[in-house]
This record gives structure tokens, sequence and C-alpha cells, in this order.
């Protein structure tokens, strides 16, 4: 069966290369295409070497059904160079980059895709992607997922034909545009192979609200420790999940991270989907603590609970994982330190421009286009305001210190408009 046809894929990061490895084992060509840049120029550079060659390396053996190689015939460096005919589109780019993306292809490119797959969305991608299409002409199937199956960076550090994935999630969801089409069931069978459930969901915006970040990162980042941490000069190393003063974490900050899954769990009622069961999210998709300590009849029953106990249960969830709880203690009786992710300050890019770190680069855009979305579904959303009113507040802050030294658009208050334009009007077109 050859449901997908030929596929290529967009973007030149470590989620391309473990993706192209996946789907090689489908009939049909495999090509990849770039933007023009140093660290894509980098990537092609060793595939030239490769002669296409690329490689998946896995951390674990319980992953190494993700392991392989495959050769990428076709390479196109810059979008506006992509020829041929193409079936299915996997963007593994970031989400604020689809319709930069997408304005590169040439319209007859464009035109051939029967297919449209966001590796990477967040809320609204899909409606995006499905307007932009629309509006040129083209009615593609668009399959949002969840988030990326794995935890994949590059094997040497810098781009190359080598990828390390370091961890898969045991399931991932995903929605089309048309329902259980074969194209997605055959994605999921693709899944099955490696080990990751891909749970099918009714709708693409299902699919997208089922991003643990989008729940977790603006309480975690948009907040006076975090954002310090992110833009102070030389600040000393704090930690993203920790409690405070090593972190972030307090009680009134897990009361901020869950008044904004109410107000997100509203925006997707609004747009007719489901809401989820946080903390049942956070212990079954993401990672799981003892009965001992948070009791499973709690879990089910967490979206009854008075706002005061939601709080107390999420806040013991950070507090059980400060460790690994499923580790092997040392003989000192102590466990993994699981949470010593440090937060990453502000850093020169390879262009030698002051840049913002993914996280909260990334949760900026999100939780922006869900502030516009909930605007334009008259959704009240006052904790996601203030959050986004913090963020705006260092980031202006942070540009003002640097002076005239050169730094990256992420510096910029931004309203993303273009994007939210589309969003809504291919919320309107779906309706
Ligand atoms: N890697 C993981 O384990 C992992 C896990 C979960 C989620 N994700 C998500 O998956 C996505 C891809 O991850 P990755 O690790 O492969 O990231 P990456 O190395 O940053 O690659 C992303 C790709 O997007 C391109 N890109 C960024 N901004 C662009 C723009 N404005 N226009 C055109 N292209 C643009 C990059 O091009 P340049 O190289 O030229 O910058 C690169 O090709 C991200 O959204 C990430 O958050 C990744």
């Amino acid at each position: 069966m050859d449901e997908l046809g030929n596929i290529l894929i967009a973007g030149t990061g470590p989620v391309a290369v473990q993706s192209a490895v996946l789907l090689a084992s489908l009939p049909g060509a495999l090509g990849i295409a770039g933007r023009e840049s140093e660290r894509s120029a980098a990537f092609f550079a060793a595939l030239d070497s490769t002669a296409g060659t690329v490689r998946a390396e896995v951390q674990n053996a319980s992953h190494a059904a993700l392991a392989g190689r495959c050769r990428i015939e076709q390479r196109f460096r810059g979008y506006g160079s992509v020829a041929g005919s193409w079936d299915t589109l996997i963007l593994t780019v970031t989400a604020d980059a689809y319709l930069p993306v997408l304005r590169q292809l040439a319209s007859e490119v464009l035109a051939g895709f029967q297919r449209i797959v966001l590796l990477s969305p967040t809320l609204g991608s899909g409606a995006l992607v499905r307007e932009y299409a629309r509006a040129q002409g083209t009615d593609p199937e668009v399959i949002s997922f969840s988030s990326y199956l794995g935890d994949t960076r590059w094997a040497q550090g810098t781009p190359g034909a080598s990828v390390l994935t370091a961890g898969a999630k045991a399931r991932i969801y995903a929605g089309s545009s048309r329902g259980e089409s074969p194209a997605l069931q055959r994605l999921r069978a693709v899944h099955e192979t490696v080990g990751t459930e891909l749970n099918i969901l009714p709708l693409p915006v299902e699919a997208e609200a089922r991003n643990l970040s989008l729940y977790v990162h603006p309480a975690l980042f948009m907040n006076e420790v975090t954002l310090r941490a992110v833009f102070a000069a030389a600040p000393p190393t704090q930690y993203v999940y920790k409690l405070y003063p090593e972190g972030p974490i307090t009680p009134s900050m897990i009361h901020t991270l869950v008044q904004q899954w109410r107000e997100l769990s509203a925006i997707l009622t609004a747009l007719g989907g489901k809401g989820v069961n946080l903390l049942s999210f956070m212990l079954h998709d993401g990672y799981p603590v003892h009965p001992q300590s948070i009791d499973p009849a709690h879990v089910a029953a967490f979206e009854q609970l008075p706002a005061i106990h939601q709080e107390y249960l999420i806040y013991v969830r950070y507090a059980s994982l400060l460790v690994d709880p499923f580790s092997e203690p040392s003989a000192d009786g102590r466990y993994f330190d699981f949470s010593a992710i440090p937060i990453r300050p502000i850093f020169r890019n390879d262009s030698g421009h002051w840049d913002v770190p993914r996280m909260p680069k990334e949760d900026y855009y999100r939780t922006k286009i869900i502030q516009g979305l909930a605007r334009h579904l008259a959704v009240p959303c006052p904790t996601i305001d203030h959050l986004l009113d913090a963020y705006e507040g260092a980031l202006t802050q942070a540009a003002q210190a640097l002076g005239d030294q050169p730094r990256s658009a992420a510096f910029s208050v931004q309203d993303f408009a273009e994007d939210l334009g589309m969003i809504r009007a291919g919320i309107g077109s779906a309706a």
C-alpha cells in the first residue's frame, strides 16, 4: 500500500533526519528541503559527503527500532528550488516557520500535495496551514501530531548526517482534517513498528492541544525567576523543574499553571474539542509517580476537585519528580537528580547575533497564538495575558540592555498578526 506516495520532508534538523529514517520503509521517493542558512549548509555538505545517506542511532536498546539509515536522493537547498512531484509534505520545522516555508514553495509544488503533516504544531497550526492552502486554491488533507515522538539531537553536537535519539514517547496523538484517513492509519502503523502508540483523535486541533508544554511552559518560563535566569547578564544557574529558590516552582506559580490550564480548556471547548485532565495527562503521558505520592483516585477525579486541591496535587507532582522516583538509589540512598535541567540563558547564535533559546522563544509564539484565539472566541484569558505581559516586559528590558549589539528578531514584541488572521479564517471556514 502506498498511502503517502512521494514524501518531501521540510526542515533540516534532527527531527527531519529521524523522520526520514522512520518513513524510509514506505514505498515512494524521499526528498528533503531546507532554507538557506549556515546550519543547513553544514547539513547539506554532510549529506553530499555521504551521498545522501543519513543515520539515526539510539541511546537505549529499548528504542532500537528507531535506529537505521536511509538514502535521501533528492535534496533541495532553499524551498524555492523544490521541484518534482510530491504527494506528502512533512513539516519538521518549528510551528512559527510553517507560513514562511509554505510561501516559498512554487505554486505547482504546493498544488501537488495530497496532504501536509505537521509534526510539531501548536494550537491553531492545522487551521493556519489549511487556510493558506485554501487561499492558494488547493485543499490538501492536514494532519496534526500532538508532538514529535522522540528526543533527538545531532550525534556529533552539530548539524550532520547522523542523529542520536535518546528517548521515545510511549504514546502520542494525531488528528486529520479528513477523519481516520488511510494516510493517518498508515502513519499509525509506522509508529507502531517503533513502539509508539499513535492515538487518533477526531480533530487536528484536539491533537494540537495534547502537548504538555502548552500547559506547563508558560507558567514555568514566564515568571520572575525564570525570566531573570534567561535574560539577566551572567545569572547563576537555575533549574526549570526545581522548587524555589533553585528554580521557579512555588505555590503561586502552580496556581498560575492551573489557572492557565482552565483558560486553555475553555478555548479548546470553544473550538469544538475536548479538554484534558491535566494531572492524568502529566502522569500517564509524561512521567509517572508512585501511588504513595499521588492517589490514583485523585488523578481520576482531578477535574472535579476544588481549585486548591488541584493546585496541591500539581505541586506534589513536581515535588515527587525532583528525583526520578523509579531510578535505582545509590549506596547512600540518593535517587537520580531528574529535575536538574538548567534554564538556558540568551546566547550568541551562528550569525553572532544575540538570540533567545528555544524555550521560551517557541513558547512566546504559541502563547500569543493562544491569546489571539481566545480573543477571537471571546474566551477570557487574564492569566495568559499576565504571563505574556511579564515575558514582553523582560524581552524589552533585555533588548534595551543589549544596546546596539546585533540581536535576533526574537528580542522584539510581536503580534503574529498574519498567522493569527489566517488561523481565524481557517477556523471560520472549517466550522
Ligand atoms: N529534537 C527533539 O527532540 C524535539 C522534541 C520535541 C519537539 N521538537 C520540536 O520539533 C521541531 C523540530 O525540532 P529540531 O530538533 O529538528 O529543530 P531544529 O534543529 O531547530 O530544526 C528546525 C528546522 O526549522 C528550520 N527553521 C527554523 N526557523 C525557520 C524559519 N523561520 N523559516 C524556515 N525554516 C526555519 C531550521 O532551519 P535552520 O537550521 O536554518 O535554522 C531547521 O531546519 C521543533 O519545533 C522542536 O521544538 C523537537
